[in-house]
């Protein structure tokens, strides 16, 4: 209770995510160099707060949210690379991650599919079909401060990872459908 009354009187970040109908979602963003500036950093929390509130069924009601656990800059039209994750933990806390100029240093040759298919805050129609990706990967990333880091996700976080780095790239989960079988090669996939 303590916790819905807290969070249901938090203000929402003023953040405007761009529709895929927006081309810039299609360009590759940029590196960033260090030290990462204040509204840069800012920013960042503030798309991290934005996501954990989408992810309450109440607060998304509220605001009229789709709920989402990641988001790169690029959605907000700025092409650097960086991108957050909120991803809600079975004790209703949240495992958050900043990150910079991230590269896949290694990666399983087992794939994975989300079963219910991917979304994507940008994208707001119903897209059928799935998603090949890595079922683990390990990345290199920088912190705020320019200092390399390592980072393995597997599972969901191995996808959502996966799902933002192409953001970076210029790529949107529904290019990496197939058009016309847009379930192919599922029976060699594990599903999620
Ligand atoms: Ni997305």
């Amino acid at each position: 209770m303590v916790k819905y009354v807290s969070v249901i009187a938090m203000k929402l970040p003023n953040i405007k995510i761009l529709d895929e109908k927006h081309k810039i979602l299609h360009t590759k963003s940029t590196e960033v160099s260090f030290p990462v500036d204040k509204k840069t950093q800012d920013l960042c929390y503030d798309m991290i707060k934005y996501l954990e509130m989408s992810q309450d069924e109440k607060i998304a009601e509220k605001y009229n949210l789709r709920a989402g656990m990641g988001l790169a800059f690029i959605q907000m039209g700025i092409p650097k690379r960086i991108f957050v994750i909120a991803n809600e933990e079975d004790d209703g806390t949240f495992d958050e991650h900043i990150i910079i100029n991230p590269k896949i240093i290694s990666q399983s040759e087992e794939l994975i599919y989300v079963g219910e298919g991917e979304g994507c805050l940008s994208v707001n129609r119903e897209v059928e079909g799935i998603v090949p990706r890595c079922a683990r990967i390990t990345l290199e990333y920088y912190d705020f401060e320019g200092h390399k880091k390592t980072i393995r996700a597997r599972e969901d976080l191995a996808v959502a990872f996966q799902h933002e780095i192409d953001h970076l790239n210029g790529i949107l989960f529904v290019d990496r459908i197939d058009k016309k079988d847009p379930f192919k090669n599922k029976e060699n996939m594990r599903e999620l």
